[in-house]
């Protein structure tokens, strides 16, 4: 029993730390750049090259061939500038996650298995925007399904939402490998398609979810700490302002869970604004 647990404890502490495909006994570096052209992520795990287990038996044997591998870059220069050309052409959510799905200009889509775009109800007052998928997320292809999701779903709850009242989705579509912090070029490449997706919701209320969503949804570069417990203000590039709470992260909340109380206080506040449009409630805010 206690071998059972302390196994379950050592697989959760590597899924945490980004160990997360037990494919092969060899490393596999998924950083290596090639030439290749690009094609659908979706296809890369079958043909990536299974890694060589044996070990060259004498110091004169041959190097084993460095096989050829599918797309993994692309430039970065000018990326960004044709995300948003692409994002603003696009007149809803369809089109805008067609157009996600033929764009091939970050490279967190190579390594990705899935785009993950929004789940819920596009039409909710409310949308909640977290940082970038992780494992669970990008085997399921939705937002939020992993343990934080599970936590993010109690937390609507305890403000008496759930998922088909509230649009939830990611600053970044594609889970970066081993679930590292995406590059500044990287989330300046996804920040077109992000606050297209918030013109099309159109919600009421933004809710930022940690704080890299935060700073880049409020273009600060203040901390969570310090932002959170307030109401801000997203700027889509059309001029609309909407109110935007940032709110502790539930992946922080699940390794915090003392913060706990605090994120309960700003829920509240959001509870508080959304009875306050639907004019049944005086907000506290
Ligand atoms: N963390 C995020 O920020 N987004 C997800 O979808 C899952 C975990």
């Amino acid at each position: 029993m206690a071998d059972t647990i302390n196994l379950r404890e050592l697989l959760l502490f590597y899924a945490d730390s980004g160990v997360d495909d037990a494919l092969t006994d060899a490393p596999v570096d998924k950083f290596l750049p090639v030439e290749a052209p690009a094609r659908p992520a979706t296809s890369q795990a079958s043909q990536e090259p299974a890694a060589r287990m044996d070990r060259p038996s004498s110091k004169t044997a041959a190097p084993a061939p460095t096989p050829a591998r599918p797309q993994t870059t692309v430039p970065d220069e000018g990326q960004s500038e044709r995300a948003r050309l692409l994002a603003r052409e696009t007149g809803s959510l369809d089109e805008l996650r067609a157009c996600l799905e033929q764009f091939d200009g970050c490279n967190l889509k190579f390594t990705a298995k899935s785009l993950v775009f929004g789940d819920g109800n596009p039409e909710a007052d409310i949308m909640l925007v977290g940082e970038a998928p992780g494992r669970d997320e990008d085997i399921e292809g939705l937002p939020f399904v992993g343990r934080s999701g599970q936590l993010l779903d109690r937390m609507l709850t305890a403000i008496e939402l759930d998922r088909t009242q509230a649009y939830i989705t990611n600053v970044i579509p594609w889970r970066p490998p081993g679930n590292r912090t995406p590059t500044p070029i990287e989330t300046e490449i996804c920040r077109p398609f992000i606050e297209r997706q918030i013109e099309l919701v159109k919600p009421k209320v933004l809710v930022a979810l940690g704080g890299p969503s935060s700073k880049i949804l409020l273009g600060t570069s203040d901390g969570i700490m310090r932002l959170r417990g307030s109401w801000k203000e997203h700027e889509t590039p059309a001029g609309v302002k909407i109110p935007t709470m940032p709110l502790l992260h539930p992946a922080y909340l699940l390794r915090n869970p003392a913060h706990k109380k605090l994120a309960w206080r700003d829920l509240l506040e959001i509870k508080a604004r959304l009875h306050q449009l639907r004019g049944d409630l005086p907000s506290t805010a």
